[in-house]
């Protein structure tokens, strides 16, 4: 792999995905790897990655130097390329002079790094030290206002540096910097893509799960319906997919998984209705955190009767179950630690929590992947794109997006609301830019309104329209009034008992994607 050293601060899995979509397979390591466990990777390219720090500051994240004398393609992206310069015998300073955001970089050096870009581009700057002198056996490649020294080549040791950002979008010829880096310069091949990740995980499953049997719970989400495919596509008829309606799914999700997953996939399905049993459990309940902890039990509680029934079928036919799927993704492999090889490694569940003591032995084709990885072996397994399309949607489902009790008459509010803003922005073609939009109900909170000759006394709808990387930090989407006038018409002429739309225009922090 190409591995990309975490010196903080996110970056670093955004360099992993970049790298991926030059077709380039790559790993995240942190930087406290020592070369020589750096060196038992194999790498082919190392990415320094951007991180909060200045390299002088005390506790500044290091890097054991004998990373830089395995004779590996290296190229330091804006941190990296400070430690680089720092480390190689340069000179970074302080010089009080501020980079953030859009700034025009000219390239002084005809270099394979910066090749066939050109000369001046806008790139996306964030830093507050820079690099005042290239260390021996560097050039100069290319300088900005403030920033003599903005890119730096050593084509002998195969060391490259850039002081912006070529992860980022704002960065114009960013993808380009990286491509340039591994296929010119580290000579690596495309040879990272859909068909060759499927093959790869048909083979590992089958070499996994052999004749034995395996369970699948599918959520309606897009990596619980990718990772179950993949197993199908190994095992066939050994996998049983199993999908809890629990009633707080979105308009048309059941019929989805039920008919055009299956249909897609030829999965064996069986549905558990439990939508009673959860709206009963729910009655009288208003605290978020508590609505969660029920939904997340009871969800254990179904699971678990379904378990026992297949179980015992399965034992009947002298072949018990040993598998269990999880669509567990890469992010959360390197968050738990996981991505280091070192650091323990916990499992997360995707599934609205599954029960912790299950003996099976988990089956997590996706562990590798990023989701927009997952999206595309989605595509490619041929699953409805209503699916592998599908914004993230929380496991408690809409339980969390009705501020107060859950009942089934708010549940059908709030369903038909959110199918109108959801076919909104689709037909306005903004799926790609928001994230995801969250619609939630206040049904603690009646305002007046006047609708015909009368006077309402209805709840509102919240819009929560949210635009993101990772989730973990969020802006709300600049949405076109032309769509929230459409939205907030449709919904307050549509659905019962709503006569008013409004908008959240908070940010993530200080708000969360959630109401709830
Ligand atoms: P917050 O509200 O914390 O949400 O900003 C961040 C992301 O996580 C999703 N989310 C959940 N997903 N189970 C899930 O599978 C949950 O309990 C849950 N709560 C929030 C949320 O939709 C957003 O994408």
């Amino acid at each position: 792999p190409v591995l990309v050293v975490d010196f903080g601060a996110q970056y670093a899995q955004l360099i992993a995905r970049r790298v991926r979509e030059a077709g380039v397979y790559s790993e995240l390591v942190p930087h406290t790897a020592t070369a020589a466990e750096i060196a038992e990777r194999n790498p082919v390219g190392i990415i320094l990655s951007g991180g909060p720090s200045s390299v002088y500051e005390e506790g500044a994240p290091q890097l054991d130097a004998g990373v830089f004398d395995l004779g590996v393609p290296t190229l330091g992206i804006c941190y990296g390329f400070q430690f680089m310069a720092k480390t190689l015998g340069g000179e970074v300073a302080n010089t009080g002079l501020r980079e953030y955001g859009a700034t025009d970089a000219t390239i002084v050096t005809d270099n394979v790094l910066l090749g066939d870009q050109p000369v001046e581009q806008n790139v996306w700057m964030s830093h507050g030290d820079q690099v005042s002198a290239a260390p021996a056996g560097f050039e100069v490649l290319a300088r900005t206002a403030a920033t003599p020294v903005a890119a730096f080549a050593d084509d002998v040791r195969k060391f490259y540096g850039v002081q912006w950002h070529p992860e980022v979008k704002h960065s114009d010829h960013g993808q380009h910097v990286l491509e340039n880096f591994l296929h010119k310069a580290a000579g690596l091949a495309s040879d990272w893509n859909s068909d060759n990740v499927i093959a790869e995980q048909v083979e590992k499953i089958r070499a996994q799960i052999g004749t034995g049997r395996v369970i699948s719970a599918l959520s309606g989400g897009v990596d619980s319906a990718v990772s179950t495919a993949l197993v199908h596509k190994a095992v066939g008829d050994q996998l049983t997919a199993v999908f809890i309606d629990h009633g707080l799914l979105r308009k048309g999700e059941r019929e989805q998984v039920e008919n055009d997953y299956v249909a897609s996939t030829g999965v064996r399905l069986i549905t558990v209705d439990a939508r009673e049993t959860f709206l009963n459990a729910l009655a009288g309940v208003s605290d978020p955190e508590q609505k969660r902890k029920i939904i997340g039990r009871e969800f254990i509680r179904a699971f678990e009767k379904v378990q026992q029934d297949l179980i015992a079928e399965a034992a009947a036919e002298g072949d018990p179950i040993g598998f269990l799927v999880q669509g567990t993704l890469y992010p959360d492999v390197v968050e738990s630690g996981g991505g280091t090889g070192t650091a323990n490694i916990k499992s997360h569940h995707n599934v609205g929590g599954l029960p912790e003591d299950l003996q099976f032995e988990l089956v997590e084709p996706l562990r590798a992947l990023f989701k927009d990885e997952v999206r595309a072996i989605g595509r490619e397994l041929g699953l409805p794109e209503a699916i592998v399309g599908r914004q993230p949607f929380p496991g408690p489902g809409l339980g969390i997006r009705i501020v107060g009790e859950v009942t089934a008459d708010r549940l059908e509010i709030l369903r038909d609301a959110d199918a109108i803003a959801r076919a909104e922005l689709t037909k306005a073609g903004l799926d790609g830019e928001i994230w995801q939009c969250p619609v939630v109900l206040l049904a603690d909170v009646r305002s007046v309104g006047v609708q015909g000759d009368g006077r309402t006394y209805g709840h509102p709808i919240v819009l929560r329209p949210v635009s993101s990387e990772d989730a973990m930090t969020a802006d709300w989407t600049r949405l076109p009034y032309d769509v929230l006038s459409k939205i907030s018409n449709r919904i307050t002429n549509e659905v019962r008992d709503v006569n008013r739309v409004v908008l959240d225009v908070t940010s993530k922090p200080p708000g969360t994607i959630e109401w709830e």
